[in-house]
C-alpha cells in the first residue's frame, strides 16, 4: 500500500468513527424520549460503525502503516422526529458508499491489490445498510406515520431481537 492509498484509508477509518457518533447521538436522543427499540437500533449501528473503524485500523497496522486518529465532526443535535433520523442515516450511508466506491477506484488506479478483498466487504456492507435505512424510512412514511411511532419502536425491538426493553 502506497502513501496515497494509506492517506485515503486513514480518512475512511475516521469517517467510520464519525458514523458511529452520529448513531450514538440518535440512540441517545430516542432513549431520552423512551423509544427504546429505536434507541437500541441506533446503538447497534453505533457499535457496528466502531467495528468498521477497528477493521480499517487493523488493516492499516497490518500493512505497516501508522493510523492517525483525527478530530471527529460534531453530530447533528437537532433531531425533529424518527423520519428525520432515518433519513439522516440513509443520507449519511449514501455518502459513505460514495467514499467506499472512490476508494475502490483509487486502489485500482494505484494497483493496490492487497486492499481489494478488504474493500469488497465494505461495498457489500453498504448495500445492506442503505437498504435497511431506506426500508425503515419508507415504513414510517407510507405505513405507520409519526403518530404511530410506538409501533415502529416495537417492530424494531422484535425485528432486531432487542431484549433490553421492558
Ligand atoms: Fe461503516
Ligand atoms: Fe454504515
Amino acid at each position: 500500500m502506497n502513501d496515497i492509498v494509506f492517506k485515503e484509508f486513514n480518512k475512511q477509518m475516521n469517517r467510520e468513527t464519525e458514523s458511529a457518533f452520529i448513531y450514538l447521538a440518535l440512540s441517545t436522543h430516542f432513549q431520552f424520549f423512551n423509544l427504546k427499540g429505536i434507541s437500541k437500533f441506533f446503538e447497534k449501528r453505533y457499535k457496528e460503525e466502531l467495528e468498521h473503524m477497528f477493521k480499517f485500523q487493523q488493516f492499516l497496522l497490518s500493512n505497516n502503516h501508522h493510523p492517525i486518529i483525527s478530530e471527529i465532526p460534531k453530530p447533528i443535535a437537532q433531531i425533529s422526529d424518527a423520519l428525520f433520523a432515518f433519513d439522516l442515516g440513509l443520507a449519511h450511508e449514501k455518502k459513505i458508499t460514495k467514499h467506499i466506491h472512490d476508494l475502490v477506484d483509487l486502489i485500482r488506479k494505484e494497483d493496490c491489490k492487497v486492499a481489494e478483498p478488504f474493500l469488497s466487504n465494505f461495498v457489500a456492507e453498504q448495500i445492506q445498510e442503505e437498504s435497511m435505512f431506506a426500508h425503515i424510512r419508507d415504513v414510517i412514511e407510507t405505513q405507520l406515520g409519526l403518530d404511530n411511532i410506538y409501533l415502529l419502536d416495537k417492530e424494531l425491538r422484535d425485528k432486531y431481537e432487542i431484549e433490553c426493553c421492558t
